[in-house]
């Protein structure tokens, strides 16, 4: 029988007792959200089931084509979330422009920025795939409609940042910042609850020697990247080796991987992505936040992930994300380039 039966509102109320600035419309987001996740999971667990697989023929904001399950997680969280009156805008991988409250409904001062779907690639062929969000507060004055200024905010001023994993469990992870930790929370889908099962989730230094980067584009990458490579795989002189390498192609399920057992992840810039792939607002940043709460680092090869200012709502970004001291190692040799 395990231990006590924590409730991820049972969760978010007691850090709400014990951290009185974090106010009550703030740990009613989460709730909302934890219902989206639940959803999604649903019909994620149900997709060869139902028509809900394959894409929809379009292509988004982003030039990739759309998948039905992309759609449908944007359209549940989309409504979860507009009508409670916390949100002044949301922010969303799937639409190009800020999504506004609808007028019928309250407008709040929290900003939710989000990849409804992550991994989409891997949706067909059922490996795992997730969510991603991030909270901000608002910074043009109470009452009107969310702008541009209030979603465009470095990494550092998040309030929340969190992600779900659909995998063999569904997982919600996520943080309010370093003092509060990161908690990870499982689906009970018999009962329709997420239950505490990750208590403050620290990343492992000594890290796991995992490394994790689609090895495909080596060729396109900086010599830096090239040695640095060359090291965890003990080859060219660069090292002793001994990593081992693991890429599912889902950032969620690379990242939490690393989140529990160490290592790093990379996607590195490369002559085809010279910015790098990953956006800025909502992958790089909430992650960010996650990892260095639980004392890992975020960079994008040369600065902190979280000082990173958008200009633009889908702005990319290198991104090196892990155990600190191999995050560190990452920007010593992407630093000395070709030098040995
Ligand atoms: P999304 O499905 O939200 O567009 O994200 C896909 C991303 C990320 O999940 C993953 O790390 C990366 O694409 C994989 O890119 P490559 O296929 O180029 O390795
Ligand atoms: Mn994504
Ligand atoms: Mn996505």
């Amino acid at each position: 029988m395990r231990s006590k039966v924590v409730t991820i509102d049972r969760h978010i109320i007691d850090q709400e007792r014990n951290y009185p600035d974090a106010s009550g419309r703030f740990s009613a987001l989460l709730y909302d959200l934890a219902l989206a996740a639940k959803i999604i999971s649903r019909e994620v667990n149900m997709a060869g089931l139902i028509d809900i697989l394959g894409q929809t023929g379009e292509t988004n904001v982003q030039g990739e084509r759309v998948q039905k399950l992309d759609v449908f997680a944007q359209e549940v969280i989309v409504k979860a979330m507009d009508h409670a009156g916390h949100l002044c805008c949301m922010v969303s991988e799937e639409h190009g422009e800020i999504i506004p409250i609808p007028d019928r409904f309250d407008i709040g001062n929290y900003v939710l920025l989000f990849d409804p779907l992550d991994g989409s690639s891997n949706i067909n062929v059922n490996v795992s795939i997730g969510t991603i969000f991030s909270i901000h507060h608002r910074v043009t004055p109470k009452g009107g409609a969310g702008t541009l200024e209030d979603c465009l905010q470095p990494g550092y001023r998040q309030l929340a940042a969190g992600y779900v994993v659909y995998g063999s469990s569904t997982m919600l992870v996520y943080t309010t910042g370093a003092e509060r930790g990161v908690h990870g929370f499982t689906l009970d889908p018999s009962i329709g609850e997420f239950l505490l099962s990750h208590r403050d989730i620290r990343i492992p230094d000594p890290p796991a020697k995992v490394y994790s980067v689609n090895e495909a584009y080596y060729a396109r990458w900086s010599r830096g990247q090239q040695r640095l490579v060359d090291h965890f795989r003990g080859v060219n002189g660069e090292g002793q080796g001994g990593f081992k390498s693991r890429y599912i192609g889902s950032l969620v399920s690379d990242f939490h991987r690393t989140l529990l057992q160490g290592g790093i992840f990379m996607y590195p810039p490369d002559t085809k992505s010279p910015g790098g792939k990953l956006r800025v607002l909502y992958e790089a940043a909430p992650l960010a936040m996650i990892c260095e709460a639980a004392g890992g680092r975020a960079s994008d090869g040369s600065r902190n992930i979280l000082d990173i200012v958008p200009e633009g709502l889908h702005d990319r970004t290198p991104l090196f994300l892990g155990s600190a001291s191999l995050v560190d190692l990452a920007e010593e040799y992407l630093r000395n380039g070709s030098e040995g």
